[in-house]
């Protein structure tokens, strides 16, 4: 008999304290084990109201496109981008990391001419910084920032960018991946024209589903485009006649995940989003003051740090890798790596959604000691 039939496979429970997956609610589980029914469904069609619904009042918008693309954080980040970009478009995007670096490459693929704005990783982007390259390019289509940047644990500015992109013609398009759930998203009040994020964070359901919201300057430059969006599967336009009131079937939408971020959603309204912003930044300070107890030594730019996600460089001696695998395999403790350059030099702890609790941190804690001792 081959391997896999002798056995259920039995995942660890894992103390999910890396740049995400962030750990699950039961009542999530729960609500994934519904019985699957039909994508036209009325029911799910009322439970895809209820997702767009909810996903409003935590972007803070009034935006009617607000759904859920089928794909995980960069399902959203190209829907952003092909959507919006006709060949030849000039795109401008802040670049202090990992995740930047990827929208420069996806903007690319689209066919825009980018024009990248360099900050060191680890440090927020002067807004005049990004402003003055936009007044440079008076027709930009698209200026693309990233809130939250999970390789260094920087919150960016958005609300200058967003005040100078509203005042003319350019998209403000934000990747908030991270942030959306455990920390402000104004869309409507900073100006953000395209915001996406993603349901395993600080949303704390499993990954699969992408949060999006689309202001009405955004449709109309996708209503006008001169060519068709090359994405069959990422087409806003053919998405929204699927979310809207038209119901046109687009494709077989993934409803177990519907059921699971329908419930994440309730989960977020029931705490509320300042009780859950508190929660996130206080534990989040807590964490980084414990850690730098133990030697370790924060490294995004004060002021700006992300509260779901510290970055830190090691103590002199600690062997990263020998180090995180003894969390996971002695202590059942997830921890992320550094990404890119950042390989080796730095720890990504998360405190996202449902593992940002005290008693995660006092594990991690403990750990800690004892493997470092
Ligand atoms: C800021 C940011 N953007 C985009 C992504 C890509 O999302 P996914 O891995 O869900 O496709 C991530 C993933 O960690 C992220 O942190």
């Amino acid at each position: 008999m081959e391997k896999w039939m002798r056995g259920d496979m039995h995942p660890s429970y894992r103390i999910l304290m890396g740049p995400g997956p962030s750990n699950v609610h039961y009542r999530v589980y729960q609500a994934m084990s519904n019985p699957v029914i039909g994508y036209l469904d009325p029911q799910i069609l009322a439970c895809m109201d209820e997702i767009s619904e909810m996903l409003r009042g935590i972007f803070q918008t009034k935006n009617q496109v607000t759904l859920a693309i089928s794909g995980t954080g960069s399902s959203g980040m190209e829907a952003s981008y092909v959507n919006f970009v006709e060949p030849g478009d000039v795109v401008v995007i802040g670049v202090n990391g990992f995740f930047a670096d990827r929208m420069v490459q996806v903007a690319s693929r689209c066919g825009a001419e980018v024009i990248r704005v360099e900050e060191d990783w680890g440090k927020k982007i002067e807004p005049e910084k990004i402003i003055k390259v936009l007044k440079e390019h008076p027709g930009t289509k698209i200026c693309g920032v990233v809130h939250g940047e999970t390789s260094t644990g920087v919150r960016q500015p958005l609300e200058e960018i967003g005040a100078y992109c509203r005042k003319g013609d350019t998209l403000l398009v934000v990747d908030a991946v991270t942030t959306l759930g455990g920390y402000d998203v104004k869309v409507d009040e900073w100006g953000i024209d395209v915001c996406y994020s993603s349901s395993q964070k600080c949303l704390s359901a499993p990954p699969g589903l992408s949060p999006i919201t689309v202001s009405p300057k955004a449709m109309d430059v996708l209503r006008s485009r001169k060519s068709k969006v090359q994405s069959f599967y990422l087409d806003l336009l053919l998405l929204e006649k699927y979310w809207g009131q038209e119901r046109v079937y687009h494709h077989t939408a993934p409803v177990s995940m519907f059921y699971a971020l329908r419930e994440g959603l309730r989960i977020v309204y029931e705490e509320g989003l300042e009780a859950r912003f508190k929660r996130h930044e206080m534990l989040g300070d807590r964490l980084k003051m414990e850690l730098e107890g133990l030697g370790f030594k924060p490294f995004a730019q004060e002021g700006y740090r992300l509260p779901m996600l510290t970055s830190v460089t090691l103590p002199d001696g600690v062997d990263d890798v020998k180090a995180r695998s003894r969390l996971l395999n002695e202590y059942n403790i997830e921890v992320g790596g550094g990404l890119g350059w950042l390989k080796g030099k730095i720890w990504r702890v998360g405190l996202m959604g449902e593992t940002c609790k005290a008693r995660n941190i006092h594990c991690l804690m403990g750990a800690l000691k004892e493997i470092l001792a």
